[in-house]
């Protein structure tokens, strides 16, 4: 395993492999390496020659300057964990500047209203600060493909908005949701929960299970104020948003389409840990 901390040695590298005809997968991450980095890391090595994973706990996309701080940051851990999953893994672990220079600051991004949907709404230059670095990983590591987790669906779609927009020549991939057994979605903040809020989570995807099935029958409206009811009644878990929208533009779905998709999203604060989901409708 190669391990890069700078841009140009990592593009050296690149280059060395785009010479030999070798395709080049992508997996950003902010470390804290879990089976959700790994399932996507894997069907990327399945796909390419070749895969880099990039370590980058970026500071712009936070609005909150406590949860940037106690953001788990497990370098050594996260190393190891590549090391034995495959030899042909590239890794990219930049300091802020060489990313950012001396100005670490977002760039301002028009996502066609993509961005101003559910997190957007709660957490404010969170999408400039994705699309900021994001936008420059893609200029600095030119992958093929770049593999993405359906958990964040919203950045996912807002990374593929990002891509169509500047016409980059990557091919985004969105991924599966790679839960623990109990359902609980896979993220880094899942380490900082207590044990009773570790095991009151996975009430979040039994709640989005239902949510599917009621969905089939009942208005939005009446699937949320169920949803909104379950959580009033949780002792552990507090409701910050649920929202079923169209899966294309985000947007809450005021009357049931045939001809759409749809996808419930919901957001739960367990303790000062905040944990996202999704599941989709039809
Ligand atoms: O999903 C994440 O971990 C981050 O938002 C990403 C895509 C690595 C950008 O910092």
């Amino acid at each position: 395993m190669i391990i890069h901390h700078k841009k140009e040695d990592l593009r050296q590298t690149l280059n060395g492999l785009r010479h030999k005809n070798q395709t080049i997968g992508f997996v950003p991450t902010m470390g804290a390496l879990h089976d959700g980095h790994l399932s996507l890391i894997d069907q990327g090595l399945q796909e390419n020659d070749k895969m880099v994973v990039s370590i980058f706990v970026n500071p712009t996309q936070f609005d909150n300057t406590n949860d940037l701080e106690k953001y788990p940051r497990t370098l050594d851990r996260d190393l190891k964990f590549l090391k034995r999953l495959s030899d042909e893994i590239i890794v990219y672990a930049p300091m802020a500047d060489d990313i950012y220079g001396s100005s670490v600051t977002s760039e301002y991004f028009d996502f066609d209203g993509l961005e101003h949907q559910m997190e957007g709404k709660f957490r404010k230059g969170h999408f400039d600060g994705v699309g900021t670095v994001v936008k420059r990983l893609f200029e600095i590591v030119a992958p093929d493909a770049a593999y993405f987790g359906n958990k964040d669906f919203q950045q996912l779609r807002i990374i593929q908005k990002l891509v169509q927009k500047h016409d980059l020549p990557v091919n985004v991939v969105g991924c599966e949701i790679f839960r623990a057994e109990d359902g609980l979605a896979m993220s880094s903040r899942n380490e900082r929960l207590t044990t009773a809020h570790r095991d009151a989570a996975p009430f979040i995807y039994k709640i989005l299970k239902s949510v599917k099935i009621r969905f089939g029958t009942e208005s939005a409206n009446q699937v949320t104020e169920w949803v909104v009811n379950q959580f009033a009644k949780h002792d552990l878990l507090e409701l910050e948003y649920f929202t079923i929208a169209d899966e294309a533009t985000l947007e809450a779905v005021k009357r049931k389409s045939k001809s759409k998709s749809y996808r419930a999203f919901i957001a739960v604060f367990a303790g000062d840990i905040r944990l996202i989901d999704n599941i989709a409708l039809n």
